[in-house]
């Protein structure tokens, strides 16, 4: 039995070594290949709906006017939510809502990037200025949600908090039958 020698040891070495730059070299460019294959997949497929405002004129006419703003009981009994949030509040500030429905909230800023999130339940969007976010939602009882906004927006960031009232859906049928936008804002 012979004990190996330095040179042949270090010949071992160097293969392994080889071996594991060869490894990380197909690591990387395998890497490399999925970030092209994604980013080729993306700016090829048709993007999910994308719908657009115009931040500077929100105020001024189209879905976002302040008259249109609040939620409307539609012909199927589902209810729409038009919010949208500016520096440092949303309109409305309350927003009324009744329980077991289904409710599709539309909203959007009017200047810089917010968010809505309602505390206890899984409701959390941001609201990106020039696009519409929109988010569904149910809520089973009724109650009182906080409804802070969840992106920095400045200094006034942390005073910007809105509420969703969740009332009796008979009750809310009964105020929502003349068609008009509801909200619970200085109730
Ligand atoms: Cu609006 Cu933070």
């Amino acid at each position: 039995m012979t004990v190996q020698e330095g040179p042949r040891s270090a010949d071992i070495a160097a293969s392994i070594e080889r071996r594991w730059a060869v490894v990380s070299i197909i690591i990387v460019v395998m890497v490399t290949m999925l970030a092209v294959i994604a980013g080729l997949h993306q700016a090829t497929m048709p993007q999910p709906r994308v719908e657009i405002t115009d931040p500077s004129r929100l105020h001024l006419s189209g879905e976002f006017i302040e008259s249109n703003l609040g939620s409307v009981l539609g012909p199927d009994g589902s209810v729409t939510v038009r919010a949208i949030g500016q520096q440092y509040s949303f309109t409305p500030a309350c927003i009324l809502v009744p329980a077991q429905t289904p409710i599709l909230l539309r909203a959007a800023s009017a200047d810089v990037v917010h968010g809505i999130l309602i505390q206890g339940t899984n409701i959390n969007t941001m609201l990106v200025p020039g696009y519409v976010s929109e988010q569904f939602m149910r809520f089973e009882k009724t109650g009182d949600y906080l409804m802070p906004c969840q992106e920095f927006c400045s200094f006034g960031h942390e005073g910007m908090w809105g509420k969703v009232r969740v009332i009796d859906k008979v009750e809310f049928a009964a105020r929502a039958k003349d068609g008009g936008r509801l909200s619970c804002v200085g109730e």
